[in-house]
């Protein structure tokens, strides 16, 4: 595939593309939002003794606390302190949720306890983190009292108290939305380039050319007003369609300049696709050029190029193949221009007809009578899937362009074979 594929794919994909890349783009955001991480507080206590007196004294107070501080950092986590900080925090808070929500550690060789507590928003956290600081303080001067002249009493001064860190830790939601987005596009477009390969329909002349080695002869393009006016051959401000259908008269008749084709049939894989609207515009698109064109339809199941010229369409090919009729007798001119029409007609063996050796001896005699003959030829694929495909074809109108175009080229098969 060249970057024009590529380009191609992504226009028509666009959708899947878009769905993905904007799926990516909501699931970081929701994600971010979602996820708030937890916020923690930290405050320091120093430890020391209450009232020394001598050097000497000092000295061992001093060794007593270090002794001492595994035992404090222990308390701050102990229910004796954290069933206060619970009734401070609020009535929602239990001690034990507080337990796992705070932890104190003792930096190196220091008489300082550092209470960290985590909770949902910084504030909280930070409250937490002081009121186990306020109570552990009181609870060591309570418990290290003798109860006589406070000698030997522990005193715990809070050093830092916890603030709440501001703007702290927000989760970074356009960058994670940004990456969203990214992961969402490289989804989508995997997702395309794989339909893609998996796609089994002929969209584009391209297409026929990768799968065939039948030259296109031209592409008939997708216009809604071809549904209200089916013969556009000869409009005098032509549209796409008119010039396509032009483009592809011109191109028949120069594929085999010296031998022109005398016979032209219109097929399809189902019904539906644009056999009948490209055989009508072709055949008087033809008659401009050449003296005698015949167009006749040939798709006895589903006759409707008399419907499409607006002309009787109750008597035609089934009744001169059945006996019934001469073709003179069955052949109109269409309004408005040189090209002879055989519509169609009414018959319970369609099949049948098609394939009897009337219908080759039918042929032989209009080729030579006329400079070309189109057929409008019923679809290659069964009834029973035919009906499946024109259920399709009326939800999916918009596919019928590029199966005009796969129309157009099976007809240059049609006359090569
Ligand atoms: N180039 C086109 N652009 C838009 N609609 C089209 C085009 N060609 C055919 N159609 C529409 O597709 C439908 C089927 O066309 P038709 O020629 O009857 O198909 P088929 O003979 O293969 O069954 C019709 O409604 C017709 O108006
Ligand atoms: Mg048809």
């Amino acid at each position: 595939m060249d970057l024009n594929r590529y380009v191609e794919l992504l226009r028509r994909r666009r959708i899947t593309v878009v769905v993905l890349a904007l799926a990516g783009l909501l699931a970081a955001a929701a994600l971010t939002l979602t996820s708030v991480p937890a916020q923690t507080a930290s405050t320091r206590l120093y430890f020391s003794v209450a009232e020394p007196g001598t050097v000497a004294e000092l000295n061992e107070g001093s060794a007593y606390t270090t002794s001492q501080m595994s035992s404090y950092a222990e308390i701050a986590t102990s229910p004796i302190v954290l069933d206060r900080v619970a009734e401070d925090i609020g009535p929602r808070t239990t001690s034990e949720e507080l337990a796992g929500a705070v932890a104190a550690s003792i930096p190196e060789g220091t008489a300082i306890v550092e209470i960290t507590a985590t909770a949902d928003d910084a504030a909280t956290a930070a409250n937490i983190a002081n009121a186990v600081a306020r109570h552990l303080s009181a609870t060591v001067s309570e418990l290290g009292s003798d109860g006589t002249d406070g000698a030997g009493a522990m005193r715990a001064t809070v050093i830092a108290e916890a603030e709440a860190p501001e703007g702290a830790a927000s989760p970074p939601l356009i960058r994670n939305m940004v990456l969203g987005l990214l992961v969402g596009l490289v989804l989508g477009i995997g997702v395309a380039v794989l339909r893609e390969v998996l796609e089994t329909r002929i969209r584009d002349g391209e297409d026929v050319s990768t799968l065939t080695d039948l030259p296109v002869l031209g592409v008939l393009e997708h216009d809604r007003s071809v549904a209200t006016r089916p013969v556009f051959a000869q409009d005098e401000r032509p549209s796409g369609v008119t010039e396509s259908v032009r483009r592809l008269r011109t191109n028949l008749q120069l594929v085999h300049r010296a031998d022109p084709p005398r016979s032209i049939l219109l097929t399809s894989a189902v019904a539906g696709e644009g056999k009948t609207t490209t055989a009508v515009n072709l055949a008087v698109s033809l008659a401009e050029t050449a003296d005698r064109v015949l167009l006749v339809d040939a798709d006895l199941r589903e006759p409707a190029v008399a419907r499409h010229l607006g002309i009787r369409g109750d008597e035609g090919l089934a009744d001169v193949l059945e006996g019934r009729a001469d073709p003179d007798e069955v052949v109109k001119r269409c309004p408005g221009t040189t090209l002879d029409v055989m519509p169609g007609g009414l018959t319970d063996r369609p099949t049948e007809l098609l394939a009897s050796p009337a219908m080759v001896a039918l042929m032989e005699a209009m080729s030579s009578q006329y400079d070309v003959v189109v057929l409008d030829g019923p679809p290659v694929a069964p009834r029973r899937r035919r009906r499946a495909a024109e259920r399709g074809r009326r939800r999916n109108v918009a596919g019928r362009r590029r199966r005009c175009g796969a129309a157009a080229a099976a007809a240059s098969g049609a006359r090569d074979a």
